[in-house]
């Protein structure tokens, strides 16, 4: 597990931009398993400028989106098909076909929650998963209390999930939907590859968490510890209550000197 701890936000959108540009020239079909919120925002930001710029090519790219609300339309202003095609979609040249999104309106959920699993399995599997995290230590929807081994799953969304995300439905709490589909914590956790980004004091409890707390389904990105490939990007104010920050940033001062003498 990596954790990289940057000056500010922006600096973590060029470090996960960056890493995700490196992996599409290395393998086109990249599967990119992606987040909405508020954190991947400058991600997709990024990526955009990229495709634009410097031509970088997303024609053979597949997608799966963690989650999506139950109970809006999808042409709801706050759905994350919404989000998805105004944030990213639009502006790069993804296919349609390659982009999935779990489907809200469903009349058997059942079904299409294990044809979404499926589907991840059928694309070859997630080569990069992009993660945030609830101040609750969520990933996707997964609560507090979630299986670690979960898959792409219906779930009830917490009060303090709620509460967080009123700010997008006018501060109406009574708005947000109260379920979700999302992937299951099994499911991001075959991801052959994780990367968390958390900004701001507020995500700080659930990052020291995260890293250097117990693994317990009372805290779901606490799993990560047992991926294989994780790094979490996180600015200063994220990373305020860990205590290792000293190894942290050596660590990464090493990693990125050895990549430098070896190009
Ligand atoms: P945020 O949400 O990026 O809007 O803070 C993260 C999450 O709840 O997973």
């Amino acid at each position: 597990m990596e954790v990289i701890i940057q000056p500010t936000p922006n600096q973590l959108t060029v470090i996960a931009s960056e890493i995700i540009r490196d992996a599409l020239l290395k393998k086109p079909n990249l599967v990119l398993g992606l987040a909405t919120g508020s954190t991947p925002i400058g991600l997709y930001k990024a990526l955009v400028k990229m495709h634009r710029e410097e031509n970088l090519d997303f024609s053979k790219v597949t997608t799966f989106n963690l989650d999506e609300y139950i109970g809006i339309p999808i042409e709801h202003p706050q759905s994350y098909h919404t989000f998805m095609s105004e944030h990213f979609f639009e502006y790069v040249n993804i296919p349609t076909e390659n982009q999935h999104i779990p489907q809200n309106t469903t009349d058997n959920y059942e079904k299409f929650c294990i044809s979404y699993e499926e589907a991840i399995v059928s694309a070859g599997g997630i080569d990069i998963q992009v993660l945030g995290i609830g101040t609750d230590g969520h990933i996707g929807f997964n609560e507090a209390g979630s299986s670690l081994s979960s898959r792409t799953r219906i779930k009830t969304l917490s009060s303090s999930t709620l509460k967080a995300n009123a700010m997008h439905f006018d501060g109406q709490i009574n708005a947000v939907p109260e379920m979700a589909i999302t992937m299951g914590i099994g499911t991001i956790m075959d991801a052959k590859r994780c990367l968390l980004l958390a900004s701001g004091d507020a995500k700080s409890g659930a990052i020291a968490k995260a890293v250097e707390g117990p693994i317990t389904a009372m805290v779901p990105a606490s799993i990560l510890q047992m991926h294989p490939k994780t790094t979490f990007i996180i600015d200063e104010a994220a990373a305020s209550k860990l205590e290792e920050i000293e190894y942290y940033k050596r660590s990464y001062a090493n990693m990125k000197k050895l990549m430098s003498q070896n190009l």
